[in-house]
């Protein structure tokens, strides 16, 4: 398959960048995760805008527009053998290449990376059977707001997980629910959807906004606020949503079931218009 890297499109083995990039050496740099369906990008300009937010907050300077991201992306798009498939972008920029000193390199080009990969979307089994997930201490950094490549709290996480024979885990702070490995959390009570508030100790997903939106239009009640440990033990529903796993139930938390053990209404709902919207 073919890729971009700085400027030019060639093959994945071809494409090389130094041991001493600073993403290698420092986990310093940024990403993002599109989904492509029917050929499509989704919410494309909220991703590039959180591109753009993510290089703003490490400081990383690079004079590429929407239109020129845009651009890169349907190059590597068009160049897609299997583009009858799903895909699945992914995009990152690192600081760039220098000699081994934390601080920012006086004259660096970021590295521009991106590759789109075929991508299946979650199928019957955990659609309708649902997910199960454990309780872990959030154990990462305070800018979770920030899209970092360093993902190694996240890489833990998700291998605790793996570990504990569940599909994911949900991360707690000082008692309250921030996220999962690599997706947010909804939880739903007496019929309200709740999650986290967008701030610093979680990821604001692309599909965070999307699904509040499709609570709004089918009439369900959302809360922005913290959701404590006991309300997550308490829910009625259980839900994660991520580029790679859209909507998804949870329905064993901890090794209980979750309210009746089965997806619940409000998530059917959900993923009924999730899937109206993209299909
Ligand atoms: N992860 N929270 C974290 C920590 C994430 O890594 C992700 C996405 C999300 C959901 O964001 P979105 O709806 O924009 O995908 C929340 C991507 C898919 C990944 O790391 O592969």
């Amino acid at each position: 398959s073919i890729v971009y890297l700085n400027g030019e499109f060639l093959r994945l083995a071809d494409a090389k960048v130094s041991v001493l990039d600073r993403g290698f050496v420092f986990g310093d740099g940024i990403y993002e995760v599109v989904p492509v369906y029917k050929g499509v990008p989704f919410r494309m300009h909220q991703h590039i805008a959180r591109l753009q937010r993510s290089l703003q907050s490490v400081r990383i300077h690079l004079e590429y527009t929407e239109a020129q991201w845009q651009a890169l992306v349907e190059g590597v798009l068009a160049r897609v053998d299997d583009s009858a498939s799903n895909l699945m972008v992914y995009l990152q920029v690192t600081r760039g290449v220098a000699k081994r000193d934390h601080a920012f390199p006086a004259a660096v080009e970021p590295t521009v990376f991106c590759m789109a990969s075929p991508f299946a979307r979650p199928g019957k089994a955990q659609r309708e059977e649902g997910l199960a997930a454990i309780s872990v201490p959030d154990t990462r950094w305070l800018l979770c707001h920030i899209k970092s490549i360093s993902l190694l709290g996240n890489v833990l996480a998700k291998q605790a997980a793996v570990d504990a024979g569940v599909d994911e885990v949900l991360q707690f702070r000082e008692g309250y629910l921030t996220e999962g490995s690599s997706c947010n959390i909804w939880v739903v009570k007496n019929g309200v959807l709740m999650a986290p508030e967008a701030n610093h100790l979680i990821l604001e997903g692309i599909r965070y906004r999307f699904l509040a939106e499709l609570a709004r239009n089918a009439g369900i009640p959302f809360e922005a606020r913290p959701v404590s440990a006991e309300e997550v033990n308490d829910a009625d529903e259980l839900m994660l949503t991520s580029a790679t796993k859209e909507v998804l139930p949870i329905v064993r938390y901890n090794g209980n079931p979750v309210g009746t053990g089965k997806p619940g209404p409000v998530y059917a709902l959900l993923r009924a218009s999730y899937d109206r919207v993209i299909e």
